[in-house]
């Protein structure tokens, strides 16, 4: 049976790698997006001993129309046909209430989380309807379903992005391309680091006292929405971490009290 191929954007750190590796480990052609290139060129190496058919790993930009454009060209110039398009590019930046919010930082979010979903779907869309076949995979969030303070642009961007999910498929029924979307609670990745722009001990307290998901047990879930028969269509996995019940309700040790010198 010829190697299935799938596309992932934001594959150059976190959730996204992690779907690269568990891609490759099944032996798929493997189609990469970022903007940092050496991240992806590095990953290439580790992707192919891991067990991939091929990887290309192609700059992307999904806030430039040109970039996804090109980026999407590029892939159906390697492979003909498409299997999955893993819409995971994200970020959010700030945690600020509404009234204090940055103008400029907004724009970056809805840019990236939301725009940019919406450019790939519309390059892709069309080339799965002549295909015959496609999976179109969104990275949500617990934010995409609950909300919270300081989290008023995030986490309308992935109420955003549930609302695309649901849109498509409306519009694509009758065809035979799925769309799903995987919502995760908190995992540790990047996503603070970034968040709180390069604080890695503000980011780091994020975490503390708790066991998050990893980046893997994200992509398992992927992985299993799109191993399905072609009649199962996945709409929603919500994975959360089993210390946290809520955006609001976690379970944390207690901090270590400072040893006595
Ligand atoms: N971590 C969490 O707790 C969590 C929870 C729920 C959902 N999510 C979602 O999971 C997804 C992945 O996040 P992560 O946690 O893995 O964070 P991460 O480690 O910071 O990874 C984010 C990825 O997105 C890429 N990206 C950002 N802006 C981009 C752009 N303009 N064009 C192309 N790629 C871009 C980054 O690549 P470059 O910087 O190289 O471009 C990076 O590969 C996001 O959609 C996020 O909202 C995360």
């Amino acid at each position: 049976m010829n190697a299935r191929v799938v596309c992932i954007t934001g594959a150059s750190s976190g959730i996204g790698e992690a779907i690269a590796r568990t891609y490759a480990q099944q032996g798929f052609h493997l189609i990469l997006g970022a903007r940092r290139i050496a991240k992806l060129d590095a990953l290439k190496v580790v992707l192919m001993n891991l067990g991939a058919a091929s990887v290309e790993a192609l700059e992307l930009d999904v806030r430039s129309h040109e970039s996804v454009k090109s980026w999407q060209t590029a892939a159906f110039k390697r492979h003909p046909k498409i299997d999955i398009l893993v819409n995971n590019a994200g970020l959010v930046l700030g945690n600020d209430p509404v009234e204090k919010g940055s103008v400029e930082d907004w724009t970056t979010i809805f840019d990236t989380n939301v725009l940019g979903v919406l450019r790939l779907c519309r390059e892709f869309i069309p080339c799965f309807r002549r295909q015959s076949k496609g999976h179109i995979v969104m990275i949500g969030s617990i934010s995409g379903h609950q909300v919270y303070e300081g989290g008023g642009p995030y986490c309308a961007s992935k109420f955003s992005v549930k609302a695309l999910a649901q849109t498509l498929r409306l519009e694509l029924n009758g065809t035979p391309i799925r769309v799903s979307s995987i919502d995760p609670g908190m995992v540790e990745t990047e996503f603070s680091i970034v968040r709180f722009r390069g604080d890695q001990e503000r980011a780091q307290k994020v975490y503390q006292g708790l066991t998050p998901l990893s980046p893997d047990d994200v992509a398992e879930c992927v992985a299993f929405a799109t191993s399905r028969p072609a009649h199962v269509n996945i709409d929603d996995i919500i994975v959360m971490p089993t210390d946290q019940a809520s955006v609001y309700k976690v379970n944390r040790l207690p901090e270590e009290p400072a040893p006595f010198l």
